[in-house]
């Protein structure tokens, strides 16, 4: 058989290992979180993160079982202008609900960007109003606009007025630990007409540093009746749980922790629901790292794709690591700064099917 032909066999194998894994038992929660008249079969979200939740990221992890996916940040007004990569950042083919983010200070950038994003199949727009990035606070975006919450509410009504598919607002605790007032924006904002919040349980001026502060969160869910999802430093199912007992939250939202796992958010998702499948094989996670890498490539190039790949991979190794599968440095230098993605391909497939040995206690 040639070696086409051999990839393409493993791939179907395992792919059909992975059906297996997402139809094993599923309890759906009696009654089901909505975004507006959105139905949603869980109640675990993958975190929008630029850079971070491309297009090929969210098809997988949403196969994978995360109940929602958001799309990386996009500048509402490079998307109007037709800018290629926002409208790479926007793409939501195969991916349902598809939840397109944007961000921008200009009430009118922010309707045409939202109607765009509607004619191009978005499901849902979500308002980033908690990004600390100075080159976005900068521009009186982001978390920025928890400063000035008339400002906020003119880009939250405009947004609203130009689309007919549900809003939601992403947002911080505040600017600084003086001005916790996500509450009041949570409140404004479904009297706009928005349909859900997240709030990452810092403050701007916190940018990540800290722990988030989840129980900060519960005067935001005491605020509003609209869904409210709490997002900050979740990692398993047990703190997912967590979480949304400290905050009294409807849902719980993933970043970082899913970064080389694009299965961990599915996996915490039915670990809410009391089901969980444990990580998937070795063989289908090796598939699921492979086909992300794939994407890059095509999506962005060889040259491109290949070094914007990488924080992705060396992600997965160090979760292979600390898992015990043991890496030597030539091995992974191979796959972190190879060029020739076939080579770096076989050399993925060989460190995932190495059994991990004994960690030291
Ligand atoms: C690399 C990176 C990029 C991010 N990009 C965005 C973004 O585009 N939009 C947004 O709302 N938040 C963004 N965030 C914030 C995350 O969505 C999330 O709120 C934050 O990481 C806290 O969650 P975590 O502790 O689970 O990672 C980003 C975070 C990281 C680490």
């Amino acid at each position: 058989m040639g070696a086409f032909a051999q990839r393409s066999l493993v791939a179907l194998q395992n792919r059909f290992k992975l059906d297996q894994y997402l139809d094993s038992p599923r309890t759906y929660m009696a009654s089901a979180l909505h975004i507006g008249p959105l139905p949603l079969d869980g109640r675990a979200f993958l975190a929008p993160m630029s850079g971070i939740t491309d297009h090929g990221f969210r098809k997988i992890a949403r196969r994978f079982g995360a109940s929602v996916v958001v799309s990386e940040m996009v500048a509402s007004d490079e998307f109007v202008k037709g800018d290629a990569e926002y409208t790479l950042r926007a793409e939501g083919e195969g991916i349902t609900p598809h939840i397109v983010q944007l961000a921008g200070c200009d009430p009118r950038w922010m309707g045409e960007a939202a109607r765009l994003a509607q004619a191009n199949g978005a499901d849902v727009i979500d308002i980033n109003m908690g990004c600390p990035a100075k080159r976005v606070t900068g521009g009186y975006a982001g978390s920025a606009l928890m400063r000035d919450l008339d400002h906020a509410l003119t880009l939250i009504e405009a947004t609203i007025a130009a689309v007919s598919v549900p809003v939601t607002v992403k947002m911080r605790l505040g600017w600084d630990d003086a001005s916790h007032n996500a509450a009041e924006l949570a409140r404004r904002a479904e009297a706009a007409g928005a349909a859900l919040v997240t709030v990452h349980g810092r403050t701007r001026c916190q940018f990540y540093k800290g722990h988030a502060n989840h129980a900060a969160i519960a005067p935001v869910k005491a605020a509003v009746s609209i869904p409210v999802v709490c997002n900050g430093d979740v990692e398993t199912i047990e703190q997912a749980r967590a979480v949304r007992t400290l905050s009294g939250a409807d849902a719980v939202m993933i970043g970082r922790a899913a970064l080389g796992r694009p299965w961990l958010v599915g996996r915490i998702a039915r670990g809410l629901e009391g089901a969980d499948p444990g990580d998937p094989s070795r063989a289908a996670q090796a598939e699921a790292v492979i086909e992300h890498y794939e994407s890059l490539l095509t999506a962005m190039g060889e040259k491109a794709g290949l070094r914007h790949a990488r924080k992705h991979l060396a992600a997965s190794l160090d979760h292979l690591s600390h898992e015990g599968t043991r890496i030597d440095a030539s091995e992974r230098a191979a796959i972190l700064t190879g060029e020739a993605p076939g080579q770096i391909i076989t050399t993925l497939r060989a460190l995932y099917a190495r059994p991990p040995e004994l960690l030291a206690a």
